[in-house]
């Protein structure tokens, strides 16, 4: 894997080149190149930033020696590498870094990380690098850091852990803390009794010293999920997302009513807002109003799915008007921090066994911009039939299976 980090501050990628990922790096698992933004100004002090426009505090990084550094990556494109790297620009205003992006990241032959200082990057920055190559922008949690480079230390360490080759044991890497989405179990070595200085003897839970690996596993799946419910009760609902289709089943399911509509309307804009984010997945559809999706909630049955009370995923069903043994699935949403979990293709195979007994047929819409989702589509069995009602939208369809003959 090819990794190039731009910065301002060279010297604190140094760690790069330490323990595993030195390693990494000295086995030819992967090719750092670290740049200094201030190589691709032109003026006598390396200026890289100016007063922001509209005023306010701090100073804005200026798009000429951005323009120039990526300009110099993207030269250095080779075979291995592919044409373009994904662009990641950390920063606080990003989409999470979770072990589920890092998981995707993993997969890219080539990675380019724009670390911002000060206040944070000229605007057009993004949309110059958005023409040129995939751009993320990725947020460690939401807190602020000086910059970007804490970030690329901790996304790289991620990442790279993740490439085959670089953690001896394979098997460290399934059963670690937001694997599968829940934390890691407790861990213990000997001794199996230890005593501290003040006397008090501390014991390994019994269960681990007996050598039954089915109770082994009992319990510490059983400790994961009491762990994960005592310290991040909100990974649960993803947790059970994980485990398959059936983790649509621990939401809380109801039809929608106009009361819903205003939740409805956020969720299709926090599914917007998810797009924005990945350009390339922006079909650039008019914003609708809580007046829309309430009209829409009367000629659809909408599906709402709930964890604690949240609004984390909905779809809404009904016969066609025109063909009454087809049946019309559409805004099949998730909430951005749950997506890619395969609660999509739970929430598509409720929504298809929502159809009455008569229906032959189920047709989908969905953006034709829509990647992800064409994707999950395709393999639950749909295939495209042309282009949708709305703007920008595509309709998939797909046969229904007959059910079993009854002897
Ligand atoms: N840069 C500044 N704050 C950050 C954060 N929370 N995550 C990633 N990059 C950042």
């Amino acid at each position: 894997m090819r990794l190039d980090v731009v910065s301002i501050f060279p010297d604190y990628l140094a760690p790069l080149d330490l323990s595993l990922i030195g390693k990494a790096r000295r086995d030819g698992i992967i090719d750092v190149r670290v740049h200094d933004l201030r190589d691709f100004t032109h003026d006598r002090h390396r200026t890289v930033d100016d007063t922001p426009y509209g005023g306010g505090a701090g100073m804005v990084m200026k798009p000429q020696p951005w323009s120039e550094a990526l300009t110099h990556v993207l030269g250095s494109a080779d075979e291995a590498s592919g044409p373009a790297p994904i662009l990641v620009v950390p920063g606080p205003g990003g989409q999470r870094f979770d072990q589920a992006r890092a998981r995707e990241l993993a997969e890219a032959p080539w990675l380019a990380f724009a670390c911002g200082r000060y206040e944070g990057i000229d605007e057009r920055v993004y949309e110059w690098a958005a023409e040129r190559m995939e751009v993320r922008v990725l947020s460690l949690g939401d807190y602020v850091l000086n910059g970007g480079e804490v970030a690329v230390l901790a996304m790289t360490e991620a990442i790279v852990r993740l490439l085959p080759g670089v953690v001896g044991n394979a098997e460290s890497l399934v059963e670690e803390s937001h694997e599968g989405g829940l934390l890691e179990y407790p861990i213990y070595t000997k001794p199996s009794a230890w005593t501290d200085a003040a006397g008090v003897t501390r014991e390994v839970p019994e269960v681990l010293l007996g050598g039954n690996h089915e109770a082994i596993a009992t319990w510490r799946h059983e400790q994961r999920l009491a762990r994960t419910a005592a310290r991040r009760p909100d990974l649960l609902a993803a947790a059970a997302t994980a485990q398959g289709p059936d983790g649509l089943s621990v939401l809380d399911h109801a039809v929608a009513t106009p009361a819903d509509a205003g939740e409805i309307l956020t969720l299709q804009k926090a599914c917007r807002l998810e797009m924005v984010a990945e350009p390339q997945h922006w079909s650039g559809a008019p914003a609708e109003t809580v007046d829309d999706v309430r009209a829409d909630l009367a000629s659809w049955t909408t599906h709402t799915f709930r964890s604690e009370g949240r609004l984390v995923a909905s779809v809404r069903v009904r016969r066609d008007p025109v063909d009454p043994s087809t049946w019309q699935i559409g805004r099949l949403m998730v909430v951005p921090d749950l997506q890619g979990r395969g609660l999509e293709r739970a929430l598509l195979e409720r929504a298809e066994a929502l159809g009455p007994a008569d229906i032959t047929r189920y047709r989908l819409s969905t953006g034709a911009d829509q990647q992800p989702l064409l994707r999950m589509s395709k393999k639950a069995g749909y295939r495209t039939a042309g282009p949708g009602e709305g703007p920008g939208t595509v309709d998939l369809t797909k046969r229904r299976a007959a059910p079993p003959s009854s002897r």
